[in-house]
């Protein structure tokens, strides 16, 4: 599938359901994602590592809901999660726990209970507290835990600060440098065996070489080890893989990647395990949202639609660009320079700025494109706004696959 939204003859459609027909009976504000996009780039990754002892484990946090998690559990892919709350929505989805590994700082000791109940397969480790506290209760448990310790190999992945983890100074992983000590002081636990190494450097990486440089790093780390008695046996490289925001953005050529990768891990014997979330859900997901107001302040423009900062935090978070589009092609001739902005009370809520736009009028629909990544998942209820609906288009038909909150879904659990 070239691209799962398109437009025809002036109409904006995913797959083929035309978008408007979604925003008029599903409502506005609307996540919708396509199935057979979501797919495809799936299948690229994993046309990409056909024959080798790989596996792709699709970052739960870029977009958690079930009916997305389902279908990716039907291709076949493992997942990586950051939470107990993941594991749950992973397993809930029919997701294999055997190809489920664990990351994060801060896991706590009933998160690890979990997952050592379900059997996933393994840890990523970020600090040696960490290890100790698995092996004690891997070992109450009766159970033996399979981990990797997450890795910083130091390299500049080049991208935004926010989204940027394989330095020095970053909260994650084990400096490179003195790891194998890290190592040496775990080789004598019982119940936790380290036969991994681990990184990610960050994400929305346009260009794949920081990702390629760390790769080899983690290589020659991983036969250091070995030649030091540990049986290591897979490298888990993260995520990372950007997608193109901004119509001059180059787009990351998997195939490519996957290829360059490929030379450096064949003939090591160590199984490739990779974690991409954006690049296999961003571009196959779009916000949809009406247009309630123009206003202008002096020369300034105002869009107001119906989604904000709370749908879709990007923008006010990092700056992010996002392109936005008319639903169908507007009625009136020209453009507007505008700022599109939401109802939430913050200066900061925006979804463009000085953004040149169709002159939009209340009542239009557009679509925030390329949101099919750290979208819902990261939206919030602040101002009391309930969290829009998520529709899931698979060719000609579509459906709910969350359902918009209520005001009684807000106040649910307080007392
Ligand atoms: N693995 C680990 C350990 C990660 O921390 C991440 C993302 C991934 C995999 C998936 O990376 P991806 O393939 O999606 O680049 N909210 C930010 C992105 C935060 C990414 C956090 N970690 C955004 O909206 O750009």
């Amino acid at each position: 599938m070239a691209n799962p939204i398109e437009r025809r003859e002036g109409v904006l459609f995913c797959e083929n359901v035309e978008l408007e027909t979604i925003a008029r009976e599903a409502g506005t504000p609307v996540y919708v994602y396509s199935a057979g996009g979501i797919r495809a780039r799936y299948r690229e990754y994993a046309a990409g590592l056909e024959g080798m002892d790989a596996r792709v484990c699709y970052a739960v946090k870029a977009n958690g809901n079930l009916s997305v998690l389902r279908l990716l559990a039907a291709e076949g892919a493992g997942f990586d999660i950051v939470s107990g709350g993941e594991l749950d929505r992973v397993l809930r989805a029919g997701g294999d726990p055997a190809k489920v590994v664990f990351a994060g700082v801060g896991k706590t000791r009933e998160e690890i209970e979990f997952a050592l109940e379900t059997g996933i397969a393994a840890f990523n480790c970020e600090s040696e507290a960490e290890i100790a506290l698995i092996d004690a209760l891997a070992g109450r448990m009766g159970k033996r835990a399979s981990a990797a310790v997450r890795v910083n190999p130091d390299v500049n992945p080049e991208t935004h600060p926010y989204i940027s983890t394989g330095l020095r100074e970053h909260k994650f992983g084990i400096d490179i440098h003195g790891v194998e000590e890290v190592y040496e002081r775990a080789r004598g636990l019982r119940n936790v065996s380290l036969e991994g190494v681990a990184c990610h450097i960050g994400s929305q990486l346009l260009d794949a070489s920081p990702l390629l440089e760390a790769a080899q790093k983690m290589v020659e780390l991983a036969v250091r080890l070995r030649a030091r008695g540990f049986a290591i046996r897979h490298l888990d490289l993260g995520g990372g893989l950007g997608v193109p925001y901004k119509p001059g953005d180059a787009r990351p050529d998997v195939g490519a990647f996957l290829r360059a990768l490929r030379g450096i891990v064949v003939g090591t014997g160590l199984r490739l395990w990779l974690e991409p979330g954006r690049s296999i859900v961003a571009e196959a997901g779009v916000l949809l949202a009406r247009v309630l107001y123009r206003k202008s302040n002096g020369d300034k423009e105002f869009i107001v639609v119906d989604a904000s900062m709370t749908e879709l935090i990007r923008p006010a978070l990092y700056g992010a660009h996002h392109e936005i589009v008319p639903l169908r092609k507007s009625r009136l001739p020209g453009t507007v320079t505008a700022d599109v902005v939401g109802p939430v009370c913050e200066t900061g809520d925006f979804l463009a700025r000085g953004r040149e736009l169709p002159q939009l009028m209340p009542g239009d629909f557009v679509a925030v494109m390329t949101a099919g990544a750290y979208g819902w998942v990261a939206s919030s209820n602040y101002n009391a706004r309930p969290r829009p609906a998520e529709v899931l288009v698979d060719g000609t038909g579509w459906g709910v696959a969350r359902k918009r909150e209520t005001y009684e879904d807000l106040v649910r659990g307080e007392a």
